[in-house]
């Protein structure tokens, strides 16, 4: 029993670690940022309120939000020489090679936040990346596009922002849907943290070791890269552009049966409900597609006839499958203008504020200890060293 919290020993046996920030119950659907529901915050929240929330353990009052949505808004620049290490890519690096380069490489020039000893660079190292993030993104996109990088403009919101960074051009300013802006804003409140998923898990270990803040949110991003985690929303993509037509559907859920494929954006490791992103995730895609007049939308069609079939399938319901934060994701970022080679860099850019308020918490416990994973070894047994001549 810990708190208010019971757990039963064997879920226990697998706790990697204690943590104030998020709870899930995977069984009920269940998932709560500092005790307050996804559903609440997900409606009356914003996401730099829920970034408060994250790294300080409360909402904040309206001074308080006031003067964290300024100091934020205000280090969202870079130093001008990081622009050189974005041309140090290939024109066609993946965003995401680009994002885990540039953030490892801000431990070279903010000097003044390394010193993960001292709670004021550990609180100044957070404000950063949650600042620059959005701008490392926006960059990204527009050095794979060939366009000239942007810079953030006062007056928006972080949501507005972002999109201004990555559409504005030097001759025509983006003008910012304010439903759209609204949706941004809400698929970074539900993909700000998770709890112990593997990313986190990463940025946790690596923290450990005492590196520097900048390394272990890069190593974070390297490891949301994978398409069973982070990379999902980029694959439901590409697995509804393969399945085309809704004829096509029960042909591929064969294919998912006999396990040549998975049904990306299904299933979960602890989610054995509805994630309850998900259902949030539905509503803001039919808010943004009658908002742009894509109710008719194939892909939403598509995945909508997808999810029908699945949750009616034997096959799904016997193994507690049922669709995850990515399986709308997708196409609120497709319908808002968004290639889906940025759909992993807006899941690391959301997920910065988790990664960083495990960080802090997990540095900030002065018991720590450097993170030491044990293993069942199963390898050869004792054996003396044969020279090259012996062997066969
Ligand atoms: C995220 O951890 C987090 O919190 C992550 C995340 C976060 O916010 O940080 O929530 C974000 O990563 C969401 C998940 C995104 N990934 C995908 O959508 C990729 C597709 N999903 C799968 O790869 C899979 O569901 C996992 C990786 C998410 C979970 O895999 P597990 O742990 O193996 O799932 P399981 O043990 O529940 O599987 C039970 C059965 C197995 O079949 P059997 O061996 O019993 O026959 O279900 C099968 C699995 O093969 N299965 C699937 C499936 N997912 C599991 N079959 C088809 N399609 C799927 N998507």
């Amino acid at each position: 029993k810990t708190g208010m919290f019971t757990f039963d020993p064997g879920f226990l046996a697998t706790a990697s670690c204690e943590s104030k920030i998020t709870f899930i119950d995977g069984d009920e659907g269940k998932l709560y940022y500092r005790g307050y529901p996804i559903e609440q915050l997900a409606e009356n929240s914003d996401y730099l309120e829920v970034c408060y929330l994250l790294m300080n353990g409360e909402l904040p009052t309206a001074e308080q939000k006031k003067t964290f949505d300024g100091l934020i808004l205000r280090h969202d620049m870079l130093h001008d020489q990081i622009f050189s290490i974005f041309k140090g890519f290939r024109r066609d690096a993946h965003p995401m090679a680009v994002m885990v380069g540039v953030v490892g490489a801000l431990s070279a020039f903010y000097h003044d936040s390394l010193d993960i000893n001292n709670p004021r660079h550990r609180e100044i190292a957070s404000h950063r990346l949650i600042a620059k993030i959005p701008t490392i993104a926006a960059q990204a996109y527009r050095y794979n596009k060939g366009l000239p990088f942007s810079y953030p403009k006062a007056g928006l919101s972080y949501a507005e922002n972002f999109l201004h960074m990555m559409f504005s051009t030097p001759v025509e300013e983006y003008k910012v849907n304010p439903v759209l802006a609204r949706a941004m804003d809400r698929i970074f409140t539900l993909h700000a943290d998770h709890e112990q998923n593997a990313s986190t898990s990463t940025v946790r270990l690596a923290g450990s070791s005492g590196a520097n803040p900048f390394a272990c949110i890069a190593a974070g991003i390297a490891c949301l890269w994978g398409p069973s985690h982070g990379g999902a929303n980029e694959a439901v993509l590409k697995m509804l552009d393969e399945i085309g037509d809704v004829e096509n559907v029960p042909a591929f859920m064969e294919g998912v049966k006999n396990k040549t494929h998975k049904l990306m954006g299904f299933g979960h490791r602890v989610y054995k409900n509805m994630d309850p992103r998900a259902d949030i995730m539905r509503s803001t895609c039919y808010e943004v597609l009658n908002e742009l007049g894509l109710h008719n939308d194939p892909q939403f069609k598509l995945a909508m006839a997808l999810e029908k079939i699945a949750l009616e399938d034997p096959y799904f319901v016997e193994r507690k499958l049922y669709p995850n934060v990515d399986f709308y994701s997708g196409i609120v970022l497709s319908a808002i203008g968004i290639p889906v080679s940025m759909f992993t860099p807006i899941f690391a850019l959301a997920r910065t504020v988790g990664w960083i308020s495990h960080w802090a918490e997990m540095i900030s416990d002065p018991g720590m200890k450097i993170g030491r994973p044990r293993q069942l070894y199963t390898g050869a047994p004792r054996r003396d060293y044969v020279p090259v001549t012996e062997r066969k």
